[in-house]
């Protein structure tokens, strides 16, 4: 299972860089960002909203497009070397230049350019999905909107919204998501990880998303289990980082196998793999432990993922032809 191919929806640029890659830049930038670290030199966080200081903090230390560029780097090297062959990655503006669209062309320039390195030394083809931050408001997610309306095309193919889900209501961002939808670009949005069922129903409902990041405690209510079936709603699902943050004990209690069964198009992701000490090769090896799912479970996993992907027409075709080899 290690090697074999696989594609990733969800996965936070930021919540992707190695504690040691983040060290390593404070100490060329001088910086301290002491605290953030454990004895071992893994990140070290309490409980999610604990978590999201400790990102924001360790994303403090990332201030230039060509810090970017090598992020990228380090990322798709780590996605490479799990199996990943296509990967769709959170891209947030607030970090990258304020939300200034002229600096966050920077950025993504620098990004892009990194990621089409990695596509020729590895294969692995990238995506961004721009997200605004929940906690940082509606006003900072209109100019993040603005960002991706601006930058929208066959890179950036998506926006979302991630950040603290317990912070506003989902329609306080229909005009960043209304702004995105009429620049072409497709919609995710974080719910039913922090909040209950009705969170993913709102997002579906006020955000009209076509995808939900985690969207895990749908199965608190069995209607909206067998919505999200009827409807093709995709959920990337990502159980390490469910059990990380204590949403679920271990791998046997997560509800993915409960979804899947159900008949729920459900995707495998990592989510911010360092954080909860997790690769897409060890999701996949932990799944087939708990629910002793087979490389059949897997190709359809992989399958409905890119399916469901955000990319255009020509690239679906080109991955799934790795993806079937
Ligand atoms: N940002 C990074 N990871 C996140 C998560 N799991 N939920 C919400 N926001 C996030
Ligand atoms: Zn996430």
């Amino acid at each position: 299972m290690g090697r074999n191919a696989k594609i990733e929806l969800h996965l936070h640029l930021e919540g992707a860089a190695p504690p040691a890659f983040i060290r390593g830049l404070a100490q060329e930038k001088h910086v301290d960002i002491g605290g953030i670290f454990d004895e071992r030199g893994a990140y070290r966080y309490k409980d999610f909203w604990d978590f999201l200081k400790v990102y924001e903090a360790a994303t403090s230390v990332l201030t230039t497009p060509e810090d970017y560029a090598r992020l990228v780097t380090a990322v798709l090297e780590e996605s490479a070397a799990s199996g990943v062959i296509y990967s769709e990655t959170f891209l947030s503006p607030d970090f990258c230049g304020g939300r200034d669209v002229g600096a966050w062309r920077d950025y993504l320039a620098a990004m892009q350019e990194a990621a089409a390195q990695a596509e020729l030394r590895d294969g692995i083809v990238l995506r961004g999905i721009i997200t605004c931050i929940r906690h940082f408001g509606p006003e900072k997610a209109r100019e993040t909107a603005l960002c991706a309306a601006e930058t929208a095309g066959d890179w950036i193919v998506g926006f979302g919204i991630a950040g603290d889900e317990t912070s506003g209501q989902p329609k306080d961002f229909r005009w960043s998501f209304d702004c995105a939808r009429e620049a072409g670009l497709r919609l995710t949005a974080h719910a039913g990880e922090w909040g209950g069922p009705q969170s993913v129903r709102d997002a579906l409902n006020d955000l009209g998303v076509e995808r939900i990041g985690h969207g895990v405690r749908a199965i608190e209510d069995l209607a909206l289990v067998d919505e999200l079936a009827e409807r093709g709603v995709v959920l990337e699902v990502c159980p390490g980082s469910n059990v990380a943050l204590g949403l679920y004990p271990n791998f046997r209690a997560h509800p993915i196998g409960q979804l899947y069964d159900r008949g729920v198009k459900v995707t495998v992701s990592t989510d911010d793999p360092p954080f909860f000490h997790t690769t897409m090769a060890r999701e996949f090896e932990m799944l087939h432990r708990a629910f002793d799912w087979d490389e059949g479970v897997f190709a359809q996993l992989n399958r409905t993922a890119l399916d469901a992907a955000f990319c255009d027409a020509d690239t679906k075709s080109r991955i799934s032809k790795v993806l079937e080899a």
